[in-house]
């Protein structure tokens, strides 16, 4: 067989850099590589892996619905779907809403701009999303993220699309110094942009609720803020709960956190939704949302919307996520990480700051100099050290992910306490050795 290495376009990758290990099979928070090597998995490959590696009560569900039926288009009812969309109604107390089902988070977050539009009547009407947000990287989603590495591709204007400011409070846009007012300044950002384009030409604001894969953690009150400016004008709000969702951030969806106060409009999954064993999206809909769509027509599809294997692998990762307690667990472990973080930054010079903590998801941002806060490297860059460090720590057979300056955090819930544990140690080994690495002069 030709090496993969040669035939397949890799996402996110030079070509030539391409140089992956294969992985032939996984458990728990394992995976296992053709060479036999076994790597502890501490991002949950793209944050999605919550439930680990072949669930076994997933892979149950996926080869029983397989055997029964593998799919029937939605213009068909289907059982598994019916009951997906039932638990994810009452997982997230939208009881009277609706779920439009997709096959992962960029169409997801397309399809829900799209039922903002037809029910608010404002069809080009404005979406409000932010710098440091990531929403996918299909065209539409490309201009609904703020993300540097595709902005040059897409003029968000073109699709009615307007950025603000981050709530990114160790490097806040708006001047502030404490976190509190950088969420408050960043929510004001929002609401004076509905104020200038009109709340009458704004269909929609569109934000991750807690966590994104661009390393912004909101700071606690950004979101309730959001929620009452948005309420205030009669502006949609759509949590992308992708990546922040079913357990990642502590709660079910990562709003769950500010109570009733923060229940959104609409908000949109995947990754998680089958701990990945199968791809699928979803966007659920408010009760009020829906009823307004109910009678008109909804002149959108997907050939694969709501496939019956896909809906039978999410029925039983939610059944397993209850089943195990995972919600909780990665409340419990993930506050446990996040002081062992804490620690670790006393002690590394590297660490500028560690956010998050809400559940099984940190975020490490790494500086040159902590009193300046000057970059380890100018932002999106990966510097050739922490390169290093990834390559030492796979040795190590644990694979950390990184973007930029950013360590980001996420192993699956089901990750073995002493694991976890083994894994930060390393972690700080290796961190100390980036110091040195870093502040040691080279000799020309
Ligand atoms: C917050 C968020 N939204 C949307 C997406 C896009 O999802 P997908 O890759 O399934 O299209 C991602 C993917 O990383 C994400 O993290």
């Amino acid at each position: 067989m030709r090496a993969e290495q040669e035939t397949v376009l890799h996402s996110w990758c030079r070509q030539t850099e391409w140089n992956a290990p294969t992985i032939v099979g996984g458990a728990g928070a394992h995976l296992q590589t053709d060479a036999g090597q076994s790597i502890l998995d501490f991002s949950s490959l793209a944050e999605c892996s919550n439930l680990g590696h072949q669930h076994p009560r997933v892979i149950e569900a996926i080869r029983a619905q397989a055997q029964q039926l593998c799919f029937v288009t939605n213009a068909w009812g289907a059982q598994p779907r019916a009951r997906l969309a039932e638990l994810l109604l009452e997982k997230s107390g939208f009881s009277d809403g609706r779920v439009y089902f997709t096959l992962g988070g960029a169409d997801a977050n397309e399809h829900a701009v799209k039922f903002t539009r037809q029910a608010s009547g404002k069809p080009q009407g404005w979406v409000i999303t932010r710098d440091r947000s990531y929403h996918g990287a299909s065209y539409a989603t490309m201009a609904l993220s703020g993300d540097s590495r595709t902005a040059t591709q897409i003029d968000p204007a073109s699709l009615r699309v307007a950025h603000v400011p981050p709530p990114y409070a160790y490097r806040c846009p708006n001047g502030t110094t404490s976190a509190s007012a950088c969420g408050t300044a960043a929510a004001a950002n929002v609401a004076e942009l509905i104020d200038t384009r009109g709340a009458a030409n704004v269909a929609a604001v569109l934000m991750e609720a807690n966590a994104g894969t661009n390393g912004i953690v909101a700071p606690d009150n950004y979101w309730p803020a959001l929620r009452q400016h948005t309420r205030e004008c009669g502006v949609y709000l759509i949590a992308d709960e992708v990546m922040s969702g079913f357990g990642r951030c502590g709660e079910w969806f990562a709003w769950q956190r500010h109570g009733e106060e923060g229940r959104p409009d609409l908000m949109t999954l995947a990754k998680g939704l089958t701990g990945a064993h199968l791809p699928l999206g979803a966007v659920v809909l408010s009760g009020a949302l829906a009823r307004v769509l109910e009678p008109q027509m909804l002149y959108t599809g997907l050939t694969y919307c709501g496939h019956p294997l896909s809906c039978a692998a999410g029925v039983a990762a939610i059944e397993s996520y209850q089943a195990e307690n995972l919600i909780e667990r990665s409340r419990r472990l993930g506050a446990a990480m996040y002081s062992r973080l804490q620690q670790m930054q006393q002690r590394q010079p590297l660490i500028g700051e560690v956010r998050g903590g809400h559940g099984l998801f940190a975020v490490i941002e790494l500086v040159r100099d902590r009193t300046s806060r000057e970059p380890l490297s100018p932002w999106p860059d990966l510097h050739v050290a922490l390169k290093g460090l990834l390559r030492a720590a796979l040795e190590a057979g644990v694979s950390f992910a990184a973007r930029g300056n950013l360590l980001l955090l996420a192993p699956p819930l089901v990750i073995d306490e002493k694991d976890l544990a083994d894994a930060l140690d390393l972690l700080e080994r290796l961190l100390g050795e980036l110091t040195v690495a870093i502040t040691t002069p080279t000799r020309a």
